[in-house]
């Protein structure tokens, strides 16, 4: 026997009930987003590297160590993108978007994403991400809250139950720059004994240090300044107008002064959703405001909000009666067995003309017995069966899998089946 080749590691088949949750959720997130008036956007799978360094931000996991470099022939420098946000930004300047006279400007994308991340439950390397970005020349605390809630009821929606949101703010330019200078401050003395991410975070961007996994890390961490101490009046303002909204929409929250999240773009606003069933499985969804990026990119001024869901994970969260409600079993409207020893054309011209009318048809396979293949219509869920066999020669078997009443009509017309078939639909 040959080799047999197994899918790399950190990645995912999708297939049969696991496909069917898959689409649903995404289904539902589009629909859901839609109603927050966003429109669909697709961006390429890999873009230039460049778009990563400058918008992920080079001090972050992601981009110092985590993307798929793309081995083509010729001087590109191609990386599979670790995530989304970079890409729409990109789109958004090079197809104008900022010039649209309709404020914010919300755009929801859903596809695979690539990190190469050490894969366990819930982190994998070819992820899926739905998410959205919403862009306009200030983001103001209704469009923010905007995009908090739709992340916030859309996982509400999915998973059936209230969900757990982690808050932070990060300020304005000001605040951050008095903030970090805090923390360089801080750490100035201790970084030589930290981990080695630690010393290039501390060089690149040490708001980074707070997230730090190590567990000696961790511990010096508990005793560094707070953002909260550092932000200027302003941002102050501008954060507790968003806890109010909130508290008005009765959405609970915890504010977690060491939240800085992953990515470098970060500015203002940042959040992380979790499922308290499963907090195992880390964030399900997370976001945040970003004052600069376009600008950053080569755009003009216009900040930006938005949050990514990683949808492998949600599936996860989803418990099984979520999972019916999502994925209801398909209705099978024919089902077709045909039996006979020397088999003509009828069962395949008719399965066509059925389809033509928008009915759904699926056959066995010829190899099948009877008993098989009644068992296996009754798995489809089949409505009805249309039986063809050597014992009614020029006759099809009409059989309502549901009364089990079965009636015998000729079958050397096919339109004239089909007329019968739909008479009795009614
Ligand atoms: P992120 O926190 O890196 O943010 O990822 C968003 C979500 O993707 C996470 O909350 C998680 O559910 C999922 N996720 C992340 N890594 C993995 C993994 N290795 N395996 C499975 N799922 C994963 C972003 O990507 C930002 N672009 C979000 C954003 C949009 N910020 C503003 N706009």
């Amino acid at each position: 026997m040959n080799e047999r080749i197994n899918k790399p590691r950190g990645t995912m088949d999708f297939l049969g009930e696991d496909k069917k949750l898959c689409d649903s959720i995404e289904a539902l997130l589009f629909d859901i987003s839609e109603k927050f008036g966003c429109s669909k956007i697709d961006v390429p799978m890999f873009e230039d590297g460049k778009l990563f360094v400058r918008g992920v931000g080079e001090g972050s996991d992601i981009v110092s160590k985590e993307m798929f470099r793309l081995d083509v022939k010729g001087d590109h420098n191609y990386f599979l993108r670790p995530e989304f946000t970079a890409s729409v930004n990109r789109a958004a300047i090079e197809n104008k978007l900022y010039a649209s006279p309709d404020l914010p400007i919300k755009l929801a994308y859903c596809g695979p994403v690539f990190r190469f991340e050490r894969p366990q439950a819930g982190r994998l390397r070819q992820f899926t991400q739905f998410g959205v970005e919403f862009f306009d020349t200030k983001i103001d605390a209704m469009t923010a809250m905007d995009s908090v809630l739709l992340l916030y009821r859309s996982a509400e929606q999915i998973l059936g139950h209230e969900l757990f949101l982690k808050v932070n703010y990060l300020g304005g330019n000001e605040s951050r720059e008095n903030y970090k200078n805090a923390l360089l401050d801080f750490y100035k003395d201790k970084v030589e004994n930290m981990c080695f991410d630690c010393h290039r975070r501390y060089e690149v961007n040490v708001l980074r240090m707070l997230d730090c996994k190590v567990e000696e890390d961790i511990e010096i961490n508990k005793s560094a300044p707070v953002i909260s101490d550092y932000l200027v009046d302003e941002d102050k303002q501008k954060f507790d107008t968003m806890l109010s909204a909130l508290n008005a929409l009765g959405i609970e929250y915890k504010r977690d002064e060491r939240l800085v999240r992953g990515l470098d773009y970060y500015t203002g606003l940042v959040f992380e959703i979790y499922d308290p069933m499963n907090m195992n499985l880390g964030a399900i969804g997370a976001g945040g405001q970003y004052g600069k990026l376009m600008e950053e990119l080569g755009g003009p001024e216009m900040e930006g909000i938005g949050f990514s869901f990683g949808i492998e994970r949600l599936m996860l969260a989803v418990d099984q009666v979520k999972k019916n409600e999502l994925i209801k079993a398909d209705v099978l409207d024919y089902f077709i067995v045909d039996q006979r020893e020397e088999k003509d054309s009828t069962a395949i011209v008719l399965a066509d003309v059925l389809r033509s009318t928008g009915r759904s048809v699926s056959a066995s396979s010829y190899s099948k017995k009877l008993n098989g293949s009644m068992k296996m219509a009754n798995r489809a869920n089949a409505k009805i069966t249309l039986l063809l066999t050597d014992n009614n020669p020029g006759q099809i078997i009409i059989k309502d899998m549901e009364t089990r009443i079965q009636e015998e009509i000729p079958c050397a017309d096919v339109d004239e089946v089909v007329s019968k078939l739909m008479e009795m639909e009614k």
